[in-house]
């Protein structure tokens, strides 16, 4: 069988994210950073409060920092050393589901489940000791409400989440609850953060000119240090960082397939920008890309951004590594050729996503500015997307460069990897300083 070319051209359009477009979404994210700003009822922006500015890089002490934002659960004992210097002591992490053993982010779990397995790894990561005091920073990569850094509420699960009892309640209260129920009292949780706010936490602890931090991973959100919010119960230096959830970003256009997977998602309707963008879903709109062009409309191949990864990675000039990938999805052997455009789909896939995402930092990019000059700046990203993916840091940059002109030169990507984890012992260190 070989593809039509014409089914497959007009498939590969409906990926393609032109210069006009990116200017078109920058300009839109911007005017939805304002809007939010004066309201946040009237932006597609939820522009969370986050209560922390920036640390001092002098922060210090022995923390226990929880991260819960995907499938893996990670506990670490970090000991902050100031000067931008720290140790993890101690790291644990596990699975919330492991398919046929167990399953916390389900339907039929409960809060208590999930708690309860969150409070087990931070015993874990304690050794045991019920004895010495320890203060949590929690790394909680949900949509949240706060009205002080330690209290947080579940607006809504994203990234497939469906755990029954959590949306609504305030996370640290179930996790109090589960440490309280497993005997554990010498742990006390004093900050809970997004994972884009623990990215830029963690990246301007080590190094100057950073205000953005950003998600680029299963799912995708960014958030940014706005200079103009201020509040008393606000920890650190320069404004208040505000979470975006910018996965939420609704001013974009979708393709027909990016529509076709809404529809059957678990919350139709939301999250957009992280829908077209972000790694959970790039495998699902490969897959409905491809079901076209085999004439299987509406089978789902199960492709992930793994695969896609491979595929792209693959440059011998038979392709076999794309082609197995492709073969083991899909069921049969293709012809290079289309194997070929399989691979082109994927990439372009990519390249649309990369730049996207740019359009949302050079959104915030000119509204930090204002009618002043671009600062010198390194956005900080943590995640898998961002750090494997090939064909996205190039092109960020390269979108970068569009839509910033020769301002572009002043900006830069850095990788923060681990930042999830450290940012949540910063926020604590933060939160204790006046105990
Ligand atoms: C989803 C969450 C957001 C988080 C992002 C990256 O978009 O809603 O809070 O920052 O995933 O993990």
């Amino acid at each position: 069988m070989a593809f039509n070319e014409k089914i497959f051209q007009s498939v590969l359009s409906e990926f393609e994210a032109t210069p006009e477009m990116l200017r078109e979404v920058a300009t839109n994210f911007r005017k939805d950073l304002q809007m939010g700003l004066r309201n946040p009822d009237n932006s597609s922006l939820r522009m969370l409060k986050s209560y922390v500015g920036l640390p001092s890089g002098n922060e210090k002490g022995e923390f226990l920092a929880l991260d819960f934002g995907g499938t893996n659960v990670r506990v670490s004992r970090i000991k902050l050393k100031g000067s931008g210097e720290f140790e993890i002591v101690r790291r644990v992490g596990e699975p919330l589901i492991v398919p046929g053993e167990y399953d916390y982010i389900g339907k039929d779990s409960t809060a208590e489940q999930m708690f309860d397995f969150l409070a087990k790894l931070i015993d874990d990561a304690i050794e045991g000791d019920h004895d010495t005091k320890f203060y949590l920073g929690h790394t909680f990569s949900f949509p949240s409400t706060q009205d002080d850094l330690n209290n947080a509420r579940l607006i809504i699960w994203t990234k497939e989440f469906a755990t029954p009892g959590v949306e609504g309640e305030v996370v640290n209260d179930l996790l109090n609850a589960a440490l309280k129920r497993r005997g554990i009292n010498n742990v006390e949780p004093v900050a809970v953060i997004n994972d884009t706010v623990a990215v830029l936490l963690s990246a301007a602890y080590k190094n100057a000119g950073i205000y953005i931090g950003s998600i680029y991973a299963t799912g995708h959100n960014t958030c940014y240090l706005e200079p103009s919010v201020h509040d008393e119960k606000c920890f650190g230096q320069g404004g208040m960082i505000l979470n975006l959830e910018s996965g939420g970003f609704m001013k974009l256009t979708p393709n027909r397939f990016d529509m076709e997977f809404d529809r059957k998602s678990e919350k139709p309707g939301e999250q957009r920008l992280e829908k077209m963008a972000s790694g959970r879903y790039m495998g699902e709109l490969l897959g409905m890309a491809v079901a076209e062009l085999t004439g299987e409309n509406g089978k789902d191949y199960g492709f992930t951004s793994i695969d896609m990864s491979m595929m792209i990675f693959d440059e011998t000039p038979n392709l076999e590594k794309a082609s197995d990938i492709i073969a083991k999805k899909i069921g049969k052997q293709l012809e290079l050729d289309d194997v070929k455009k399989i691979r082109e789909l994927a990439s372009a896939i990519v390249i649309r996503s990369a730049r996207l995402i740019t359009c949302s930092f050079v959104g915030i990019i000119w509204q930090r500015a204002g009618e002043g000059e671009i600062e010198k700046q390194h956005i900080a990203i943590d995640g898998s997307v961002y750090e494997k993916m090939p064909l996205v840091k190039e092109n960020i940059a390269k979108a970068l460069a569009e839509l910033l002109g020769a301002d572009a030169a002043k900006v830069d990507t850095i990788l923060d990897n681990g930042g999830s984890g450290l940012g949540a012992a910063i926020a604590a260190a933060m939160a204790v300083v006046d105990k």
